[in-house]
């Protein structure tokens, strides 16, 4: 159901798992949108390489956004452009670390655009401390053993760290 009264924002990715650098642009979101939904969604590049099963991803979002009112989670499996369509979401924000993200994040904010004409791509420039992070970096330190705790939420740290260890037995 749409709502055309609330501007609402859809903030899709990955998210396997969420970190510092993902809950930094959600919380942004959070102010400048009536309602963000964090869309844990399905990257063709990434199926089948994937740590934690989409609820598990579901569930370690929604422990890091409980402090936010005007944030859901849900999970979509198909077109990014078909659920903004179905939920009415008038943007979609994604955060960008550097321009070797640009290229990529560029061609499917054209490819949304074309697919979904109604909503805007926003980017939110990473803050400087989340500059390097990423969930594949969380994941390669954790499985070797290193301490994430400074690029994950601490309320997930446990989480994350029990899956990756086990993962890497
Ligand atoms: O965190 P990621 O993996 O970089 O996020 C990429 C994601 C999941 C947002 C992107 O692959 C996506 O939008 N997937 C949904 C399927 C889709 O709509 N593909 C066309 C995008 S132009």
């Amino acid at each position: 159901m749409t709502d055309k009264t609330r501007r609402i924002a859809v903030c899709p990715g990955s998210f396997d798992p969420v970190t510092k650098g993902h809950l930094d642009i959600i919380e942004r979101a959070s102010k400048l949108f009536d309602k963000v939904i964090v869309l844990v969604s399905f990257n063709p590049n990434k199926s089948g390489s994937t740590s934690f099963s989409i609820e598990e991803r579901m569930k370690l979002i929604l422990k890091v956004t409980g402090h936010l009112d005007n944030v859901i989670v849900d999970c979509h499996p198909g077109l990014l452009a078909e659920y903004l369509k179905r939920t009415g979401a008038c943007a979609i924000v994604k955060g960008l670390r550097a321009v070797s993200d640009f290229e990529y994040e560029f061609q499917m904010a054209l490819a949304n655009k074309v697919l979904y004409p109604e909503a805007e791509t926003v980017f939110l420039t990473t803050s400087s401390e989340n500059m390097y992070l990423s969930s594949s970096v969380v994941k390669q330190i954790a499985g070797l053993g290193g301490d994430i705790s400074s690029f994950v939420p601490s309320a997930i740290l446990d989480d994350i760290n029990a899956r990756l260890f086990k993962e890497s037995e």
